[in-house]
């Protein structure tokens, strides 16, 4: 059943008609759990009140699968606008993006323009930016993008999703570009020909890339919510002696909030991922997806209005 429920908000989630419908209206369907506002100007509040309590955040202007060149320039100018933002109000906060709502899907020549015009800006104001992982038909693009940009900016990093076969490759590949990596378990539906179809297999793969490159020495983001995952780090960096330095946890705006406060409390660096945008509908269906109980505070919320 769970299965079932998974892959239905799965395939909703790239539903291109719900995802221009749901642009026209404010956060419905309980995203306001998920997501802080619908521009930067009520987003940097949350990020603040984050930032008061000592967390540190990664701040995600939603939208992808973007189509024409217009609004993917419009989505680049929007990063640079954050990135200003950020630097104005002293915000402790990198920028995270995906490459489709970058141009990817229409040229490379659109993607690196505005690739470059965002980390102009975030080598400007000191913002890191990191290149969400999408689709796996997106993951190769990607990679060779960020390698690169990686070439030209120091401020860049990316994301390597567990559940793929090929990660193990790609982390030794890039491991000469000294890179800033958020590891993860892996958000979308792809087919067994290419990722670990059981999660235990997912979970053990995760905790081999995760290994990999601490001990390569980059610096490391870990972003879960999964406890077991999060033990597995403590004890693997008090074994190998890795400074507190050389990695930090991240977690999602809206979940585990407790969690996230505790590993602060025990010194570690927690940086939140905190999505704003009018484009919110994709983002929010994956988070259904990767938690079907979710649903039933969603419908909770739907029945009181
Ligand atoms: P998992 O889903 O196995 O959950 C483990 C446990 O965590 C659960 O049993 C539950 O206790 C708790 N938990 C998990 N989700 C919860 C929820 N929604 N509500 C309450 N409790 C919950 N993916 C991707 O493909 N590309 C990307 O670029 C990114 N970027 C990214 C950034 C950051 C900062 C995070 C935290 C995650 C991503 N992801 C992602 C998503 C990632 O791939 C993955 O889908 C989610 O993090 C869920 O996996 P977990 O590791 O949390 O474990």
């Amino acid at each position: 059943m769970e299965q079932l429920m998974r892959n239905f908000f799965l395939f909703l989630s790239k539903n291109k008609t719900l995802t221009k419908l749901a642009k026209k209206y404010g956060l419905r369907f309980g995203a306001a759990r998920f997501v802080a506002g619908v521009d930067f100007e009520e987003a940097s509040k949350k990020i603040k009140k984050i930032n008061d309590s000592g967390l540190v955040t990664t701040v995600d202007h939603l939208g992808e699968f973007v189509d024409n060149e217009q609004e993917a320039i419009e989505s680049a100018n929007e990063c640079v606008h954050a990135i200003e933002i950020i630097s104005k109000k002293s915000l402790n906060s990198e920028l995270s993006l995906k490459m489709t709502s970058m141009g990817l899907d229409i040229s490379r020549e659109l993607v690196m323009s505005n690739m470059r015009k965002i980390l102009e800006a975030g080598k400007k104001h000191r913002v890191t930016v990191t290149i969400d992982m999408e689709d796996f038909e997106r993951c190769q693009k990607t990679l060779d993008i960020f390698k690169e940009l990686k070439k030209e900016y120091d401020n860049v990093g990316t994301v390597i999703q567990a559940y793929l076969y090929r990660t193990e490759q790609d982390i030794k590949e890039l491991n000469e570009y000294n890179p800033y990596l958020r590891l993860v378990k892996g958000a979308y539906k792809e087919s067994p020909e290419v990722a670990f179809p059981d999660k235990k297999d997912v979970d053990s793969n995760f905790k081999k890339i995760i290994k990999m490159n601490l001990l390569n020495g980059n610096y490391t983001a870990i972003a879960t919510h999964d406890d077991a995952i999060i033990k597995y780090v403590k004890e693997l960096v008090k074994e190998h002696n890795i400074s507190k330095d050389l990695f930090e946890f991240q977690m999602l705006y809206g979940i585990r909030k407790e969690a996230q406060e505790q590993l602060h409390k025990e010194g570690y660096t927690m940086r939140v991922y905190v999505p704003y945008g009018k484009d919110w509908y994709g983002y929010n269906m994956r988070r259904l997806a990767e938690r079907p109980a979710n649903v039933w505070f969603v419908l909770k919320g739907v029945l009181k209005k």
